[in-house]
């Protein structure tokens, strides 16, 4: 091995040692998602941003380009699963192929006790469950053959336990959680990155609502917090921001009996 030319700086550790080229966030019209897109482009990546409202989209990829950055826009709703790999395809070839996909659509209602709302419900699925698998499932195939590439699928430390103030939601991102798990078991021996990410408070527009936000992170520090976890490779399951590992673990831990009196 020859030495290194004088003066040549020797790089031993990357701050990110997975470069993301070309990225697809599904869910990009705000919130952790805007944000991800953000600062995907920022870090040199193309990014396409996917979505229902068309002007926020527009929005956020103006801002990408205005720092001289690229973005595509998609207007796609994730429940029309029959356009998904048009979508998906289009975009990919755009930007010449794919090493990012990022699930972070989400529909969540907390109804008030003794409501039982089955539209709400069936919503939450079909967006953080089916959406999920159906985006995530064209990811896997592509990223199993081209053996590489990462997944990030945005779930919520709400699916740790089945919630009383929130049965659809808390079951939608349980599933979604168990989806990533299995997804990770299946390709993660191709060199496929698969990374489940669990946030606790995020000030965006599905927190508005709430007076009390423990621990509560902006969209901002949540997508930072997101993009090292996705470029630390090894297929990780993470909680943003980590203190809620520990919460998680108590939750998990509290026998159902109890559980079932605490009003969360
Ligand atoms: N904020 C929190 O405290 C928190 C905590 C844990 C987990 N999460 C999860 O984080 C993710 C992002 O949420 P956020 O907090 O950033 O809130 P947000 O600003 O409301 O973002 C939700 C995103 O989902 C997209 N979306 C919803 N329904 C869709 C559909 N049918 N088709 C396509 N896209 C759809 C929205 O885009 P369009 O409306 O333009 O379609 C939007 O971009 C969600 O999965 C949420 O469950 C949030």
């Amino acid at each position: 091995m020859s030495a290194p030319a004088a003066g040549t700086a020797i790089r031993t550790k990357s701050p990110h040692p997975s470069k993301f080229e070309r990225a697809i966030v599904v869910g990009a019209s705000s919130g952790m998602g805007a944000e991800l897109a953000k600062q995907l482009a920022a870090e040199g990546a193309h990014v396409a941003l996917v979505g229902r409202r068309e002007s926020e989209l527009e929005a956020v990829a103006a801002t990408i380009r205005a720092a001289g950055g690229r973005a595509i826009v998609a207007k796609h709703d994730v429940t029309a699963y029959e356009d998904v790999p048009r979508v998906y395809e289009a975009l990919t070839k755009e930007m010449g192929g794919l090493d990012l996909l990022v699930y972070c659509s989400g529909a969540q209602y907390n109804p008030d006790e003794s409501v039982y709302d089955f539209a709400q419900d069936r919503e939450m699925i079909e967006v953080n469950v089916i959406g999920a698998i159906a985006w995530t499932q064209l990811a896997a195939a592509h990223f199993e053959a081209q053996r590489g590439g990462t997944i990030v699928g945005i779930s919520s430390i709400a699916g740790e336990r089945g919630r009383r103030t929130m049965p659809g939601y808390t079951t939608s991102k349980a599933a979604m959680s168990t989806w990533m798990e299995a997804l990770r078991n299946r390709i993660a021996r191709y060199g496929v990155n698969v990374v489940t990410i669990k946030p606790g408070f995020v000030d965006t527009a599905k927190t508005a609502h709430l007076a009390k936000k423990p621990m509560v992170i902006s969209p901002a520090k949540a997508a930072e917090l997101i993009l090292k976890a996705a470029h630390r490779g090894g297929s990780p399951s993470v909680f943003v921001p980590g203190q809620w590992q520990l919460v998680a673990l108590i939750i998990r831990h509290i026998p159902s009996f109890l559980f079932r009196k605490l009003n969360l």
